[in-house]
């Protein structure tokens, strides 16, 4: 049901501070998306901003209603976005992963980002807001974000915006599905087995000292599980440690 109703915005200042408006006044029904031809102040996660030439790019936010889901399996959620925006990718491109947390990257450059808000009340999710950002026709970037590329950049096609909208919103779709449903292992098995640098011996900084790790997989609270070269295992919670 993700994307059965499709709200076509022209200019918005993000798709997800007008969901969060909209909601204040209106009941909306779950899997309502929200989709801009123009962000002005188009928002990453922390203070970062998300950079979108106008009409090249899908930028959209959905509204859902995981009341199934305890706020406990919050990162559980964000594993099934991330798996629903990386199945449609694997679609035109290989060398899709997830970079922990919740950024889509081909080879080592970053094509989508996600921005998951929620709302909790009475120990439930009242209602979670996704952002999602994904780099389809733009060529050239001019943000100081590091690493961003696009489909075009990868493949040299142009694409048609409104069906590839029709057809990401089926794969996350069937991700939220398999959420709702209560089937995590799956969630869990596919995220572990398309997890950028997992196995792979590299630099990362905890605070202000450089070590080198290999990431083994994500612990049950969505920290991410780092093996350093003295054999200890280590869990990291977002922002306690920066990739290299
Ligand atoms: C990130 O990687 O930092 C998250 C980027 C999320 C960008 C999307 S674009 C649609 C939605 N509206 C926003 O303002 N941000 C998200």
């Amino acid at each position: 049901m993700i994307g059965s109703t499709i709200v076509r915005l022209d200019s918005v200042d993000s798709t997800n501070n007008y969901a969060a408006k909209e909601l204040l006044t209106k009941s909306l029904k779950e899997g309502t998306v929200f989709v801009a031809e123009c962000q002005q102040s188009g928002r990453g996660t922390g203070l970062s901003t998300w950079e979108s030439t106008d009409g090249l790019n899908l930028t959209f936010s959905i509204v859902l209603y995981p009341k199934q889901v305890a706020i406990s399996r919050q990162f559980s959620l964000s594993k099934a976005i991330s798996l629903g925006v990386a199945d449609f990718l694997a679609k035109y491109i290989g060398g899709v992963s997830i970079k922990w947390p919740n950024d889509i990257y081909v080879d080592n450059k970053k094509i989508a980002g996600i921005l998951i808000e929620t709302a909790i009340s009475g120990g439930k999710f009242t209602r979670v807001l996704v952002g999602i950002g994904l780099n389809i026709n733009q060529e050239i970037f001019i943000s100081d974000a590091p690493n961003p590329v696009s489909l075009k950049n990868l493949t040299g096609e142009t694409y048609e915006l409104s069906q590839m909208l029709t057809d990401l919103c089926a794969c996350l779709g069937n991700r939220y599905r398999s959420l709702i449903s209560g089937d995590y292992s799956i969630l869990e098995h596919d995220y572990g087995e398309i997890l950028y640098l997992k196995g792979i011996w590299t630099n990362y900084r905890e605070q202000n000292s450089v070590f080198e790790g290999k990431i083994l997989g994500i612990e049950g609270d969505g920290r991410l599980q780092i093996e350093t070269r003295k054999g200890e295992v280590r869990g990291f919670y977002f922002k306690e440690v920066a990739f290299l």
